[in-house]
């Protein structure tokens, strides 16, 4: 089984990566994770590119989603909605539509900001998106305040609490992925 770990930020020291390799350690051994590592290759979005063969980074982004059985996605919150780029990557991914690479697939939404807030909206508007799309969003949710202090030297989270809760966010989406899926007759 494989999981696909997105980080919203493109930053070197994003602390939404910081928290996806949290997430990464409670992974049950045997589930292989990959951090996408393509978001800032993938080109703006326009419709008359959208074609076949599709830009390299958007085959490397469709292609990665696809060979996943489940995605953990942690985005920071820019303006109070999620950040472009990852907006951007998920246009690109819902198409083409009936078929897209996220459709049925199980999602997981998590996120950290700065502020006491813990990225929520950008949290609620990725996860609209993403119903949009067609996935199969998790309930549970995580959102890591301030986040600036939250992790320890060896990257874990310092509230307990929290660290217990990412835990739950990542062995549900796994539960998930070996979930039957339930289509309306
Ligand atoms: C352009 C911009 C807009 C931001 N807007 C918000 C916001 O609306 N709400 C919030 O909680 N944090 C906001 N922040 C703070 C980010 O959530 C914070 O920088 C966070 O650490 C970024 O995530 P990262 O560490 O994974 O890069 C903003 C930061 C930037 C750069």
């Amino acid at each position: 089984m494989r999981v696909l770990a997105i980080s919203g930020s493109l930053r070197g020291n994003s602390h939404n990566r910081m928290l996806l390799e949290a997430a990464a350690r409670e992974l049950p051994s045997g589930v292989e994770v990959e951090l996408f590592q393509g978001l800032a290759d993938v080109p703006h979005y326009d419709e008359d590119a959208d074609v076949e063969p599709a830009h390299p980074a958007v085959r490397r982004l469709r292609g990665a989603l696809a060979r996943a059985d489940a995605v953990l996605i942690a985005t920071p919150e820019y303006n109070a909605s999620l950040p472009g780029a990852l907006k951007n990557a998920l246009d690109w991914a819902s198409r083409p539509f009936p078929d897209n690479c996220l459709r049925a697939k199980p999602v997981a939404v998590v996120g950290a900001s700065t502020s006491l807030f813990g990225a929520v909206w950008a949290q609620a508007e990725l996860r609209k998106v993403l119903g949009v799309i067609g996935a199969r969003v998790i309930e549970r949710e995580l959102s890591v305040p301030r986040a600036h202090e939250a992790f320890d030297a060896g990257g874990a989270l310092r509230d307990p609490e929290q660290q217990a809760l990412l835990a739950e966010v990542v062995a549900t989406v796994v539960t998930e992925a070996h979930a039957p899926v339930h289509q309306a007759a």
